[in-house]
C-alpha cells in the first residue's frame, strides 16, 4: 500500500528506537489504516493515534486489534487541544499527517511547546514534501531540532524512486529523490511561546467589532520579513512592540502594525497567549476596533457538524 511507509522505513524506526532503554509513549499523527502504528504498538508501552477520518480509524483499530496499549482518537489536529497531552509522558512523535508545509510546521511546533517530556521527533515522507523538508530544515538550522538520520528508503542518500502525484489533475505519476523517505530527529532546545512564531505566514480572519456578521471583513497574514499582507487593506508592515520599562511594567504581547489602508497611525495588535487570535487597536486608545483568529478555528465547528452527517 503506497500510502504507508516502506518495510525499511518500520524496520528502522525500530532498530533506532528499540535500543532505547526507555520506551514509554508515543503520539502518532495521521493513522491511515494502521499499518505504522501496528509497528510502533509493538515497541512502545503505549500508542496514542490521531486522525482526522473516523472510518480509516475503524479499519486502523481492525488491523491493530492485536495490540491492547492503542489509543485511536478522532481529532483534526490543527484546531484539537494540544493542552491535553502535556501530562502524557510522550517521549516521541510520529508526523506524518497533512503534509502542507503550514500543517506540518504547526503539528511540529504544538508537539514541540506542549509536550514537556518530547525527547524525538519522527517525519514522514521528508524526501518528496518540500513542507515536511522545510519545517524539517528550518528546526534544524534553530537548534531545536538536532541529531537528525534518514530513515527508510535513500536512507543513504542513494536515489528512489516515488509514486508522486500532481494536485490540479489528481493523477499519479513517478519520481526520483535522493532524499531519505523519514527523518529521525532529536530535541535540541526549547520552544518557547516567543520562538514559535506560530502566527507568522497564516491566515487570520479579521472581523470588526462589535462583531455582528460571521463573514471577515478581511484577511491578514504577517510575513517573517516584517511585511504584512491583507486582502483588502493593502500592503503594510509589523514589528515588535517594545516592552515597557520596569520591573512591574504589564509584559504584552503586542506588535505594532503601520497599515495606512486601514487606520492613518500605528496600530497595537494584541495577542492571546497561544497567539491563535488577536484584537487591533489603534495606538493610545484603549477600544479595540478589529479582531483577529486563525482560520482553521473559524472552520472547526462547520468541519466538526459536516462530520457528524450520516455516512
Ligand atoms: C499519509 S497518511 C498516514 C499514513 C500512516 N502514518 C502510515 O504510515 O500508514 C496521512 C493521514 O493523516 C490524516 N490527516 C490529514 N490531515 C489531518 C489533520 N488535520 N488532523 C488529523 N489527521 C489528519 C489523513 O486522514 C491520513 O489518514
Amino acid at each position: 500500500m503506497f500510502v504507508t511507509t516502506s518495510r525499511l522505513y518500520k524496520r528502522h524506526l525500530s532498530e533506532y528506537f528499540c535500543k532505547l532503554p526507555s520506551r514509554t509513549v508515543l503520539l502518532e499523527l495521521g493513522v491511515y489504516h494502521g499499518h505504522t502504528t501496528a509497528v510502533l504498538a509493538a515497541m512502545f508501552q503505549q500508542v496514542i493515534s490521531i486522525d482526522i477520518e473516523k472510518s480509516y480509524l475503524r479499519v486502523a483499530a481492525a488491523h491493530t486489534k492485536h495490540h491492547s496499549n492503542i489509543v485511536f482518537l478522532t481529532a483534526d489536529l490543527m484546531v484539537g487541544n494540544w493542552q491535553m497531552f502535556a501530562s502524557s509522558g510522550i517521549k516521541v512523535v510520529v508526523v506524518d499527517a497533512n503534509h502542507r508545509y503550514e500543517y506540518v510546521r504547526a503539528d511540529a511546533h504544538n508537539a514541540l511547546f506542549y509536550l514537556p517530556e518530547l525527547e524525538y521527533m519522527v517525519f514522514d515522507d521528508f524526501g518528496h514534501e518540500v513542507g515536511v523538508q522545510r519545517t524539517v530544515n528550518e528546526l534544524q538550522r534553530d537548534g531545536i531540532l538536532t541529531d537528525c538520520l534518514g530513515i527508510g528508503q535513500g536512507w543513504n542518500g542513494s536515489r528512489w524512486q516515488f509514486r508522486n502525484w500532481d494536485e490540479s489533475t489528481g493523477e499519479s505519476f513517478m519520481s526520483w529523490t535522493d532524499k531519505s523517505e523519514g527523518i529521525i530527529c532529536r530535541r535540541g532546545h526549547t520552544l518557547t511561546a516567543s520562538s514559535a512564531q506560530q502566527f507568522l505566514d497564516q491566515r487570520f480572519y479579521i472581523y470588526s467589532q462589535p462583531l455582528g456578521k460571521l463573514c471577515p471583513a478581511g484577511i491578514f497574514r504577517l510575513l517573517p520579513d516584517g511585511r504584512l499582507e491583507t486582502s483588502i487593506w493593502g500592503a503594510g508592515t509589523w514589528m515588535k512592540a517594545v516592552e515597557p520599562a520596569g520591573p512591574d511594567s504589564e509584559r504584552r504581547d503586542a506588535l505594532l502594525l503601520e497599515l495606512p489602508g486601514m487606520a492613518p497611525g500605528p496600530i497595537e495588535l494584541l495577542f492571546n497567549s497561544p497567539r491563535s487570535a488577536f484584537v487591533l487597536s489603534r495606538m493610545g486608545l484603549t477600544k479595540s476596533d478589529w479582531f483577529g483568529i486563525r482560520d482553521h478555528f473559524v472552520f472547526e465547528p462547520f468541519q466538526l457538524a459536516t462530520r457528524q452527517f450520516d455516512d
